[in-house]
């Protein structure tokens, strides 16, 4: 091998010159979606970005989530509540000319995105939402140790997963082969994708919720959809901006449940078109929005595999589904 000059052509094949101008280094994007991993390389660097630099302030409130499980739910729900009293929720409402992706950003994939310095959050309107995908241990110092508020909203992992796979054949480029459901659904099972595992994902949260209640909500998509009037409630209470008597009387609550509304959100010409994150097109945030579709993709098989997953991984922690 060495007579025959491997190890040049091997230094050869790998070095930057070339690896650069390979057609498949030019194309796609590195992301948890399309690799088997649960953080792409982009994620960690905005991660470790915004932990070394946010200033979280006791007035902030970070809305966190795992992929696919209600997101854009809590972003529009929060944003309204928070700012209800400065725009008419009939007309002109930012949530009917801006994407909730816009309003309400990520930590990592707008503010510490592709730099390692702080970012200007005196440019949010107080008291300041933001938004992020990161387990709780990975949270910022200054967002676990400041007055800030953390809402979280959690899915049953059935639809969560069915969600995630629909999105991903959606952002999926089209230059890359197609995943098959069972692919992705066993990189699921195994937490090596979207910020997964998902299951310490939830129990971070869950676990902080119990411990200290007034720094962590812990709020689940399933109930929401339920009783979403009582939900919002509880939402706009723990953030600080309860609704008064009179709010109550002028049915303030089910305006915004109705305004935030999977349907109402759905149909806003703002999020059918345009890509308020990265290369996602806005109308792959709004589906179909309901509990419970998984039954029309898992096969038993499948179902009773994740059913076991979920009683080892968050059997005795008093989450359930
Ligand atoms: P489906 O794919 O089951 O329809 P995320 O916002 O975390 O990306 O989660 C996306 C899921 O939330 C999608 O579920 C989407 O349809 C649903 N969703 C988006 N906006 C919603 C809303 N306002 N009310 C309820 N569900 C919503």
């Amino acid at each position: 091998e060495e007579r025959e000059g491997v190890i040049k052509e091997i230094s050869r094949l790998c070095s930057f010159s070339n690896l650069k101008e390979l057609e498949v280094n030019k194309i796609g994007r590195s992301t948890p979606f399309i690799e088997n991993k649960a953080f792409s390389g982009e994620e960690i660097q905005a991660i470790i970005s915004s932990q070394k630099h946010l200033q979280a302030q006791d007035t902030n409130i970070v809305l966190s989530t795992i992929p696919k499980s209600g997101t854009t739910w809590l972003k529009v729900l929060a944003f309204a509540v928070v700012h209800r009293k400065h725009f008419d929720k009939k007309k002109n409402h930012p949530l009917m000319t801006s994407n909730p992706y816009d309003l309400v950003p990520f930590l990592e994939y707008k503010l510490y995105v592709n730099h390692d310095r702080s970012s200007d959050l005196s440019q949010l309107p107080q008291p300041g939402l933001l938004g992020t995908h990161m387990p709780y241990s990975a949270l910022p110092n200054s967002v676990k140790e400041s007055g800030c508020r953390v809402a979280y909203i959690c899915r049953n992992p059935f639809d969560t997963f069915v969600s995630q796979w629909h999105f991903l054949m959606k952002v999926r480029p089209k230059t890359v082969a197609p995943l098959s459901i069972e692919e992705v659904f066993d990189m699921y099972c195994k937490g090596v994708i979207g910020f997964s595992p998902y299951w310490a994902h939830m129990l971070g949260y869950w676990k902080e919720s119990i411990e200290r209640p007034h720094k962590v909500l812990f709020l689940k998509y399933e109930e929401m959809k339920e009783e979403p009037s009582l939900n919002l409630r509880k939402l706009a209470e723990f953030l600080r901006h309860s609704f008064s008597l009179e709010e109550e009387r002028e049915g303030v609550v089910e305006e915004i449940t109705r305004l935030c509304s999977f349907e109402n959100m759905k149909e806003l010409e703002v999020n059918k078109s345009g890509k308020a994150i990265l290369d996602f097109g806005n109308e792959n945030l709004f589906r179909k929005g309901e509990v419970g579709d998984w039954v029309n993709y898992l096969t038993p098989l499948l179902a009773e595999r994740l059913t076991e997953v979920m009683e080892e991984k968050l059997g005795g922690s008093g989450l359930t589904f």
